[in-house]
């Protein structure tokens, strides 16, 4: 064994106390996802989105159970659900019940292998119960690199892929040097030298786990193959595996020397470096060096690098079709995944120094962000391609892929022996990387990021009351849409759904998009009360939010959210009349904060504008179609009329009959982002009759902590007011103030609503927090996951004094009468 420092030397994991996920056959933690049918159709588990993975990553985080910091929680991830390389074996419909017809056989589980004993977890895995079983194998799925090549039925659709259907079908006897990874392996033994060395105990094994040549031929049929372990991001579809394992691997980085992470298989080529860096064979060495050697192996001299695919939908990802089905070692996703993946291992030391309890969760949030990045605007998915430049040392990577090319020489099984030639092959594989990264992959930038992305977000409760008549296939694209723009998350927004028959609810409350798509699916769309009626629906709902109302009131809710009342609407002309008018009209004096929006298949808007606040925007045309094309430009109008509700500001004393006193003093703590605003409205249910001490305050808050500067400002008219607002021709409708050392911005409601007749006449309160930007934070300011999403968001606080409660809805003498009270009282006080 060469020498090699003591302190470099990893432990690393022993065939004995080998993971799961390593071994040679699914594991079985794992089998559930592909032995219920119903977990085994994709379709049936949530959307493959960068918010659904950071949804379930926070739910293993907020697991009280499960207490690791990131590095654990990374590896720990590896080691507990990724196991590449699972692929279906035909069995000419012989079907066993002690056999599961899928294996892990594809190329991708090699490596894999090779990756667990490189990236140790003290802890084994995480409890099988730590996830629900569709959560465990949705997660299993994105972070599993493998290839389904089995012919689906639905190539011709595979759009511009069908070219290379009618080529790759009218061949009846394909050639193995097309599809190495399709390759007999017992054809193979022998051939490459290695393959006798194995140990049986070791868990390198493949004996046996390679079914018939004749079965792995039969799915090797499709045109558009579907690669698994990929997510859509805004910044390109990316292979979580590679992003995973390298915040893994470079967090913790590690030498191993190569003698020890082969076993005693002995190496083809000697001449390469004796240990590797881990994090490089954990991304772009790792695909590289599979390119390398299938490719290599075949007799090309160029390695191929890059493969594009596409989602079969626009909206709910779940299938990644690639358009080509040879050449798939280093895919896309896995070029993305991969740099990403070094990148933020590469950083994230850095991260942990700057907050030590950072979350995995926090730092993919910050990282596939529009703005702000993982603590420094250059580190965002948007500025890969400089961060590509500016991380990878090109002459670390040619060496470490060198060398991780010999290792997994070692153990793969291959259709020929490498004799030499191996430095041109990596030279090839790594010039067409750069080439192809820098020329072919043309990703949505900073700058274009930043230009079409708002720089605030929303925390809406959105209501969508469902027309169970539409169908589905049009339906769920849209609703898919709004739940990713409005963000649904534990810090973002939250979706209810509810019938638009009877008001009924459908779909409790969640903040989770993960448990939302799990349960709307067709099946249970189509079980939902059919018929629209708004005469109905309206009371009812009515009543729900009036119960939300008790309940917040009870549990002191001050304010922080938006609410929007959405009715999606696809029947024909609906039923509008006096009686409907009335529950609106109840709804609008009961609720006054929660807005009422019709989205109608056809247009409605002369028959439904008396129904809501502001008929310009809240009745809105839809034309959907059922390929959910164009379902952005579509909805846009939808969300912006959520994005122009602010944040309620309330006095928690009116409850749901809105016949309460003073609030007196309250308040409620919130936070922003460098960069970000956030707007509230305070209704005039609030301050509709003088109170000469009515005001809400913006603050640092009781501690007074000064953590970075934040801007407010306030209108009457203007409903998004900000600074230097250019869409504003009146900048005198909008008044800003900076808090800064200790003092607070006050917003006076002293007779707010002087020479307004009703209370509906009176404008509400408009007022904006915002946080200047800045490129790059040295300390975190807020570390309460509860009430921060990042650790540099600031936090502040919005406090209340002197608000009513005024409504039409409810008697105003009693109102009145709460006023003269409060001013005997205090009469009474002061003698
Ligand atoms: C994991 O949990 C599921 C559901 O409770 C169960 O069906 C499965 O057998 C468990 N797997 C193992 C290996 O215990
Ligand atoms: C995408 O393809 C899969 C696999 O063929 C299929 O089950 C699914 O219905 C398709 N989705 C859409 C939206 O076409
Ligand atoms: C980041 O990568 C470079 C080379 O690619 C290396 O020199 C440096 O040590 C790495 N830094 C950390 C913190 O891993
Ligand atoms: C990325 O690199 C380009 C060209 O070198 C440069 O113009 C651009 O400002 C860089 N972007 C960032 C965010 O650093
Ligand atoms: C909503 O939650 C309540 C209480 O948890 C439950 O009883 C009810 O069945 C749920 N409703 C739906 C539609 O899931
Ligand atoms: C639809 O979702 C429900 C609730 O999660 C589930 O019970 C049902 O099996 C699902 N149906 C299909 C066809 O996936
Ligand atoms: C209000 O709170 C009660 C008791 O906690 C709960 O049962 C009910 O579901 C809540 N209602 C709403 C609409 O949240
Ligand atoms: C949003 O509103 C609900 C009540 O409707 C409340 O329970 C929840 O805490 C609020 N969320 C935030 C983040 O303010
Ligand atoms: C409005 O609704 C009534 C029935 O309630 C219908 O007769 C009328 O055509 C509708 N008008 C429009 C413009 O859709």
């Amino acid at each position: 064994m060469p020498w090699v420092p003591a302190l470099l030397l990893v432990a690393i994991a022993t065939g004995a106390h080998a993971q799961s996920t390593g071994q040679t056959s699914v594991a079985p933690d794992l089998r559930e996802c592909y032995t219920n049918p119903w977990l085994l159709n994709r379709n049936n588990l949530p959307p493959t989105t960068i918010q659904t993975l950071i949804d379930i990553i926070r739910q293993i985080e907020d697991n009280p159970n499960v207490n690791v910091d990131m590095r654990t929680m990374a590896a720990l991830l590896l080691h507990t659900y990724r196991q590449d390389g699972i692929e279906y074996h035909s069995r000419d419909g012989v079907a066993s019940a002690n056999v599961l017809p899928f294996s892990p056989t594809f190329h991708s589980f090699h490596r894999h292998r090779l990756l667990l004993r490189m990236i140790p977890s003290n802890l084994q895995a995480l409890p099988n119960n730590t996830l629900s079983a569709p959560l465990k194998c949705a997660l299993h799925h994105m972070l599993s690199t493998t290839v389904d090549a089995r012919l689906r039925g639905d190539e011709s659709s595979c759009g511009q892929l069908s070219q290379y259907r009618a080529l790759r079908t009218s061949r009846s006897v394909r050639s193995v040097k097309d599809d190495v990874e399709l390759l007999d392996v017992s054809k193979l033994r022998g051939r490459n030298g290695q393959m006798r060395q194995y140990n049986p105990n070791d868990d390198v094994e493949s004996t046996g786990s390679f079914g018939p040549k004749r079965a792995r031929q039969l799915m090797g049929d499709s045109a558009c193959p579907i690669l698994t372990g990929v997510v859509k991001t805004k910044w390109g579809d990316v292979s979580v595996g590679n992003l995973i394992a390298g915040i893994a691997a470079g967090t913790e980085s590690q030498q191993v020397p190569i003698t020890e992470l082969i076993r005693g298989s002995t190496l083809n080529y000697q001449n390469v470096q004796t240990t590797l860096t881990s994090i490089f064979p954990a991304t772009l060495s790792g695909d590289l060096a599979e390119a390398v050697l299938i490719q290599g192996t075949r007799g090309s001299q160029i390695i191929s690098v890059g493969t594009a695919g596409h989602w079969n939908s626009t909206q709910a990802q779940r299938f990644f079709m690639l358009s080509e089905r040879s050449n798939v070692e280093m895919t896309d996703p896995e070029i993305r995944g991969g740099i990403d993946g070094f990148v933020l291992g590469n950083s994230s030391a850095e991260g942990l120094r700057i907050y030590s309890s950072l979350r995995l969760s926090q730092l993919l949030d910050m990282y596939f962000a529009p703005r702000n990045g993982f603590f420094n605007t250059n580190l965002r998915a948007c500025n890969r391609r400089n961060l590509s430049l500016t991380h990878i040392n090109n002459d670390a990577l040619a060496s470490e892929t060198r060398a991780f090319t010999a290792a997994l020489d070692s153990i793969m099984p291959l259709e020929g022996t490498l004799t030499g030639g191996l430095e041109g092959l990596v030279q090839s594989a790594i010039t067409n990387y750069q080439t192809y990264t820098s020329n072919t992959m043309n990703d949505l930038n900073c700058i274009i990021t930043e230009a079409t992305s708002p720089d605030f977000r929303l925390r809406t409760n959105l209501y969508i009351v469902l027309d169970s008549s539409w169908p589905y296939n049009t339906i769920y694209p849209a609703i898919s849409y709004l739940l990713e723009a409005i963000e649904v998350n534990k810090y973002g927004s939250s979706v209810t759904l509810l019938s638009a028959a009877d008001g009924r609810v459908l779909i409790n409350q969640t903040l989770s998009q993960s448990e939302f798509h799990l349960l709307y699916n067709a099946t249970t769309h189509q079980s939902f009360p059919t018929g629209v009626n708004l005469e109905t629906s309206l009371p009812n709902i009515r009543q729900l939010l009036l119960d939300t109302l008790r309940n917040e009131s009870s549990s002191n809710f001050v304010g922080g959210n938006s609410s929007v009342l959405l009715y999606l609407l696809n029947s024909g002309t609906i039923q509008n009349n006096n009686n409907v008018w009335e529950q609106a009209r109840l709804l609008r004096e009961g609720v006054p904060d929660t807005r009422l929006v019709f989205g109608t298949s056809s247009n409605q808007v002369e028959n439904l504008s008396n129904l809501v606040r502001d008929p310009q925007n809240d009745v809105i045309t839809l034309t959907l179609t059922s390929t959910g094309t164009q379902v952005d430009t579509t909805m846009s109008q939808v969300l912006s009329t959520i994005q122009m509700t602010g944040r309620r500001v309330v006095n928690p004393l009116c409850g749901a009959n809105f016949a309460a006193g003073s609030s007196g003093v309250r308040q409620f703590d919130d936070s922003v982002e460098a960069g970000f605003i956030n707007f509230y409205r305070v209704s005039p249910n609030y301050f509709y009759l003088n109170n000469d001490n009515a005001r809400v305050r913006v603050s640092f808050g009781t501690a007074g902590v000064v953590q970075g500067s934040l801007t407010v400002c306030h209108s009457r008219s203007v409903i998004l007011p900000r600074q230097n607002s250019t869409l504003e021709p009146d900048a005198s409708a909008i008044t800003c103030q900076n808090v800064v050392t200790a003092t607070n911005v006050d917003m006076s409601l002293q007779n707010a609503c002087n020479g307004f007749s009703t209370i509906g006449a009176c404008p509400p309160l408009y007022f904006s927090v915002q946080a200047n930007a800045v490129g790059e934070t040295t300390t975190a300011t807020c570390t309460d996951v509860n009430v921060c999403r990042f650790p540099n968001s600031i936090r502040y606080q919005i406090e209340v004094d002197g608000l009513g409660c005024f409504s039409n809805a409810t008697n105003l003498l009693s109102s009145v009468f709460f006023v003269l009270f409060g001013l005997i009282l205090n009469i009474v006080r002061s003698l």
